[in-house]
């Protein structure tokens, strides 16, 4: 029997499948942060976000737009980005860089740096010698790799979400073409860790849009497939992409649509930027031949010209896909001498003739690599802002032999919103509903190895051999597992990239080292030693082709195998025990108890998927096919064999021993197969079967990479750190500008008030000449100086001017509250006024306040008139310019003090309990008393002189309902009698009668 124990891996279908179409569907399960995604074009980058509580929308940026331009400007001094870089780009050429992309993952070698300095003979790349590859030398002090650049443009889309977001953002999907290989996608990811933003997932753009179709078109899919092919022609770049929409039966989630991309064909060049170049080459030459005969310099040379001419060969471009000609004009182009020159639509499909022959190309690639027929293709649909170009769809239309094209995608937005709906689903923030997608291999990866063998008694050779590990069109994410059966000491494998034979000549050239990674193994002969009694499965080697489409080897095992026999007489008591317990709780015959979770590898195939063949998580096993051992080609162990759990002691004997026993480890006193094992049936008892004990020993991997080393963590930290300081150096730069802005507004709007009324009515010409004659010089300071002053110097100035204005300001401020704080005071004055000749008109019986009380508030309103007249009557006195003496401060504190004893007085009342009534001569008892409190029961109870039946409380009715009365309706002071007794207070304006409540106060 094998005993085998399953790891648990992570659920991939979960992950790759959460998606939603509405806000409704989309639940945040918690406050965490918004999430982002980036899809990162060759021209321009979309960002949307995701936050709690907001649907999923396209991020804006500071200029409003929904594109941001992937631009870098790079000074000394400062950076520049997007919109403000793009408009740098003419001033300053060679420190502005585009297209970037472009170079990452490549080495030197490769045509496409080349390409890029011949599109781009303005910027200076440097060579790195330790891995091969180009930087940006923007001057002899500045210098940036194309990962570092990238960097700073995804921490710049981060800054852009986050502003538009509210709040901090950490988490993004970012698209890749999906034709970036290993080497390409690593960078992005180096690039996103300098950034310090967690990459939830990489995500191919094309993959990205068929999301986004398929799930707002989620009722659209049925069992039945429909197979879409959508065509995206960005600016650097041309995909096709075949994808299968269809509902399939998921293991957690029952039926649910699902997308699966079946055939991708590229063009890695195909795109608006060549049409552009080609359009800019051909105004160059219209330029230089209006100017021959005036021994003019070619434009070509001057790299601020050939700026300007881009931009105005992408305007032109745009304008001929809905005009049949256009006049592209550029004032002073080089040596202050205009540009004008008509230009057809004829004429530019004539200088991109060769280009629109390559649009079909990318179809025949996507129809090949699905196998399909274009008959099978029920739609195609544009992506991508290239496809706006008339030629394109022609010349489209006629390859696909439909009778229109598909638009009814946003062809600009619609990779960010796909890349954001899987954001918000691997977030686990969100709650969403299910979407499988499944993506698709694009270059086929296997493992290579040469071995020695003996073909005949005597004559020894060495043998090549390949194995498949990812087959193109293949799904991922996917775990793989490769054994080696025949080794018994160190050897090599060899990672590389398969069949790429799909791939022209050039592209192969583009695409650079097939050749991956060299995998150098130790403590093969090792693991031997150490189990010389058993027999060895192999060396097991677990490939991950994780979500970002990036290969990783996880580990290298040595596995081994002895046979241990069953002996149930030697079975202990407590094992016995133990497997009771076990078997009651269901342990032992089924194969899910074995899975226990300890960390043991996992050897069988995981079930496909219900409705999929190969379902993306699924494992294979590959061996080394026609010279596996005899025992590599033996039957698989019957089911019940799977049952044997692995023994909590396994963990400690991991530990001890660095190695992961899959089976019960023998004890030296023979107890094998006892603890935590199922009870065998009776029969199997009297057969004493044996069971195989496994035994894991992992191997030591150095890994020699090929295709392009990846930033050392040394350096890779540096970066960041460089990248920070430089993050930090524009906060600190924007905090000046903003320094500097804030001393220029002060003395300029101080200036302007100089010369207002307010302000001139509260000083004298001196004082106004003493401020103005300050402001003017800290103006010329500003001018003068102002440049190479720090934030703290702008700062200390403006402290400086602020003070001298203070009093100015001061008087001016108060003058405009005094009505205000005024009157506020007059009326609370009356109120409190009346409130207590009210409180003084309740009977001694009912009467709730104490005379102290009472006197403490007629005294404190009669200061605060006293304070108020003599204040008022002071200032009057007073001249303007002078610091006043009637301070708003003052007349706040003083309500603040008036306002505290009336409302203390307000809730007595409020809270008060009715006294109860004496009772009458008849036993009967007399009206309670509004308000009266309890301890006021016993008192003997004077009704007031003169007060006669209708002035008294509402009658108590007979239980306690006076208090609830008292409790639930506001409290009425001031009734008739009170308005027939009430004297207008001196200063008080006549006529204010009023009945007051307490929430008046
Ligand atoms: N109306 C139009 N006519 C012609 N070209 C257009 C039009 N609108 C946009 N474009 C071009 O589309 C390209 C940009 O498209 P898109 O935003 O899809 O590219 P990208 O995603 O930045 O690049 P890529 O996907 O190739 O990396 C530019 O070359 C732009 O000039
Ligand atoms: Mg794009």
């Amino acid at each position: 029997m094998v005993a085998t124990v399953r790891r648990q891996r992570p659920r991939r279908l979960a992950c790759w499948a959460l998606m939603t179409v509405l806000l409704a569907d989309l639940l945040a399960l918690s406050d965490t942060l918004a999430v982002m995604s980036v899809d990162l074009g060759s021209e321009s980058m979309k960002v949307a976000i995701v936050k709690p509580g907001v649907p999923m929308e396209i991020v804006l940026n500071k200029e409003s737009r929904r594109k941001t331009p992937v631009t870098v400007t790079l000074k000394e001094n400062e950076r520049f980005f997007g919109d403000s870089a793009a408009s740098m780009a003419i001033k300053n050429p060679k420190a502005t860089l585009r297209y970037f992309q472009h170079l990452l993952g490549k080495q030197e070698n490769n045509p496409h740096v080349a390409l890029y300095k011949a599109r781009f003979p303005e910027h200076e790349l440097g060579f790195d010698p330790q891995r091969q590859t180009v930087y940006f030398q923007i001057s002899p002090q500045l210098q940036f790799s194309p990962e570092e650049v990238l960097s700073m443009l995804l921490n710049y889309s981060r800054s852009l979400a986050e502003d538009f977001a509210e709040q901090p953002i950490k988490d993004a999907v970012i698209t890749v073409p999906a034709f970036f290989n290993q080497a390409e996608r690593r960078a992005v990811l180096q690039a996103a860790r300098m950034a310090g933003l967690k990459v939830l997932q990489l995500i191919n753009d094309n993959t990205a849009t068929a999301l986004s179709y398929g799930v707002f078109r989620r009722k659209d899919i049925n069992s039945t497939a429909q197979n879409i092919m959508f065509y995206d022609m960005g600016s650097g770049s041309t995909v096709c992409t075949i994808v299968t929409y269809q509902t399939v039966k998921t293991k957690d989630a029952g039926m649910q649509p699902q997308l699966q991309i079946r055939g991708v064909g590229f063009d890695r060049t195909l795109g608006g930027l060549e049409m552009e170049l080609r359009l800019r080459e051909h105004l160059a030459g219209l330029f230089n031949e209006q100017r021959r005969g005036q021994r003019a310099k070619d434009v070509r040379e001057n790299p601020r010209a050939m700026a300007k001419l881009l931009r105005e060969a992408n305007r032109l471009k745009t304008v001929l896909s809905a005009n049949a000609d256009h006049v592209a004009q550029i004032e002073g182009l080089m040596d202050d001498v205009d540009f004008k020159a008509k230009v057809t639509r004829a004429e530019f499909e004539e200088l991109c003739a060769d280009l629109f022959e390559r649009v079909p190309g990318p179809v025949q690639q996507a129809l090949q690599s699905a196998e399909m027929k274009l008959d099978e293709i029920e739609q195609v649909i544009l992506v991508g802002g290239a496809t706006r170009v008339p030629k394109v769809q022609e010349v489209l239309l006629k390859a696909v032999g439909k009778e229109e094209l598909g638009k009814n995608i946003n062809a600009d937005e619609a990779a960010a919103m796909g890349a954001v709906y899987q954001a918000a689903a691997l977030s686990k923030a969100f709650k969403v509903k299910p979407f499988v997608v499944r993506d698709a291999v694009i270059y086929p990866i296997l493992v290579e190895f040469t071995r020695e063998v003996e073909e005949e008694t005597g004559v020894r050779s060495l043998k090549h051999n390949k194995r498949i590990l990812f087959s193109r069109m293949g799904p991922y994410p996917q775990r793989k597992v490769i054994t080696f059966n025949r080794y018994s000491h160190d050897f090599n494998f060899h990672i590389n990239y398969g069949d790429l034979g799909f791939l022209g000549p050039e592209d192969l050239r583009v695409f650079g080292s097939q050749n991956l990674t060299t995998v150098k193994l130790k403590g093969v002969g090792e693991s031997f030693k150490k189990y010389p009694d058993y027999e060895s499965k192999g060396i097991k080697a677990h490939f991950n082709l994780d979500e970002s489409g990036v290969l990783s080897l996880d580990r290298v095992e040595s596995v081994f195998e002895t046979l241990v026999e069953d002996s149930p007489e030697e079975e202990s008591t407590l094992t016995k025990l133990g497997n009771t317990i076990s078997s009651l709780f269901g342990g032992g015959s089924t194969p899910d108890t074995k899975e226990n979770g300890t960390d043991t590898v996992q050897e069988e195939e995981e079930g496909p998927a219900e409705g999929s063949k190969d379902e993306p998580g699924e494992q294979a096993e590959l061996k080394e096919e026609a010279e596996a051992p005899a025992e590599d080609t033996s039957s698989p162990p019957p089911p019940e064999a799977k049952g044997a759990s692995a023994p909590e002691g396994e963990k400690a004997t991991e530990k001890d021993g660095g190695n992961k026993p899959e089976a019960q480890k023998p004890s030296e006193k023979g107890e094998a197969g006892s603890e935590g094992a199922p009870p065998a049936p009776e029969e199997e008892k009297k057969q004493k079967p044996a069971r195989k004990q496994r035994m894991v020993e992992e191997i030591g991997v150095e890994l020699v990479v090929l295709d392009l080393p990846d930033l050392p963590e040394d350096q890779l930290a540096r970066s960041a750190q460089k990248l920070q300081d430089l993050t930090l150096r524009d906060l600190q730069k924007q905090e000046r500008e903003k320094a500097a802005n804030s001393l220029e507004a002060f003395i300029f709007e101080t200036q302007d008030k100089l010369y207002q009324p307010e302000y001139q009515e509260v000083s004298t010409e001196e004082q106004r000449e003493d401020i103005s004659g300050k402001l003017s010089a800290a103006s010329t300071w500003l001018e003068d100086e102002g440049f190479g002053a720090t934030t703290a110097m702008l700062k200390e100035k403006l402290a400086e001017l602020r003070k001298l204005c203070h009093g100015l300001f001061f008087r001016v401020e108060e003058r405009k509250k005094w009505p205000e704080r005024l009157s506020a005071l007059d009326n609370l004055l009356n109120h409190s006024s009346m409130f207590l000749k009210g409180a003084r008109l309740i009977p001694e019986m009912d009467q709730i306040f104490t005379e102290v009380e009472m006197t403490t508030l007629e005294k404190i309103i009669n200061e605060t008139w006293a304070w108020k007249n003599t204040t008022v009557a002071e200032q009057a006195k007073l001249p303007a310019t002078e610091k006043p003496v009637l301070l708003s401060k003052d007349i706040e504190a003083k309500m603040a003090a008036l306002d505290r004893e009336v409302q203390y007085l307000l809730n007595k009342a409020k809270f008060a309990k009715p006294r109860p009534r004496p009772r009458d001569k008849n036993g009967t008892r007399a009206e309670a008393p509004l308000n009266a409190s309890a301890s006021d029961q016993s008192e003997k109870v004077i009704p007031p002189p003169g007060q006669t039946e209708d002035t008294k409380p509402i009658p108590e009715p007979e239980k306690e309902a006076g208090s609830e009365a008292a409790d639930s309706e506001p409290l009425e002071l001031g009734g008739p009698a009170a308005e027939s007794e009430q004297k207008e207070h001196p200063e008080q304006p006549t006529g204010q009668k009023q009945t007051l409540k307490n929430d008046e106060l």
